[in-house]
């Protein structure tokens, strides 16, 4: 891959939202994984929450064999999610802080005060072969707290730029952007590959798109949703060409 290209990890969680407000087999997320796949997204991220509210154990199973491209497990640190990922064992976890009263992941993992029990948590892992990847917000000290236990990847959480952006709150738009790229620049000069991803839409991938440290963009929600008035295959290709455009 070469160093200036950025994937697109299309989250496909809000597929299996609408499927469970019904229950029912439809639309079903693997379905909507491999049309993403045939589109040309490098990888599909799906979180497994305790709760099971969108993605449920069959659906990762059903991704483990249907998928040619890289899955990315989102989980939470609990022995249950560390033992699904162990049967499957997916190209990357990707651990997050869950909250069962929260709509959707609120913040970055708090990784610097448990960092003993994070280590042994993803040495397991590791052994098993996954990539460990790591949700944080752009906060120095998590950075060297996921660089110390081992991590290869740190996410950084873009959701507070991206609700600034929508809220026309360009003051702080322009301040959550500028920690975003100098943690972005920081991780990378520890050596950990950084992603992001959390609420990115069209109006707001480009200034994100554009850091040059940046590998990979997890992005759910907005594309799921866009899908329903141009189809999913056009959504990826839009968000893929502002990306590219963004890059320059
Ligand atoms: N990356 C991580 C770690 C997430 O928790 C989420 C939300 O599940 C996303 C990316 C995608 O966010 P969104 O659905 O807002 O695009």
């Amino acid at each position: 891959m070469a160093e200036n290209s950025l994937r697109l990890g299309l989250n496909i969680d809000h597929v299996a939202t609408v499927r469970n407000a019904r229950g029912g087999a439809y639309p079903d997320p693997v379905r909507a994984a491999k049309m993403a796949e045939e589109a040309g997204v490098d990888g599909i991220t799906a979180h497994l929450r305790e709760d099971r509210r969108h993605i449920m154990d069959a659906d990762i199973e059903g991704l483990m064999q249907a998928l040619t491209v890289p899955l990315n497990f989102e989980m939470a640190a609990t022995d249950e999610m560390q033992a699904i990922a162990l049967r499957h064992k997916p190209h990357a976890v990707c651990i997050v802080p869950e909250k069962r009263e929260e709509r959707t992941t609120e913040g970055g993992l708090e990784v610097a005060r448990e960092e003993n029990k994070l280590a042994h948590f993803i040495a397991p892992l590791r052994d098993a072969g996954c990539r460990i990847s790591i949700f944080v917000a752009a906060d120095q000290k998590q950075i060297e707290a996921a660089h110390r236990i081992g991590a290869d990847i740190v996410e950084l959480h873009v959701g507070a730029y991206c609700d600034a952006h929508a809220e026309g709150d360009f003051q702080l738009r322009d301040t959550e952007l500028d920690s975003l790229r100098k943690m972005s620049t920081y991780a990378h000069s520890l050596g950990l590959e950084v992603h992001a991803g959390h609420g990115l839409t069209y109006d707001c991938v480009g200034p994100i798109a554009a850091f040059p440290e940046v590998q990979e963009l997890n992005i759910g929600h907005f594309l799921i949703g866009e899908a329903i008035f141009r189809g999913l295959t056009p959504a990826v290709h839009e968000m893929r060409r502002l990306m590219d455009e963004a890059r320059g």
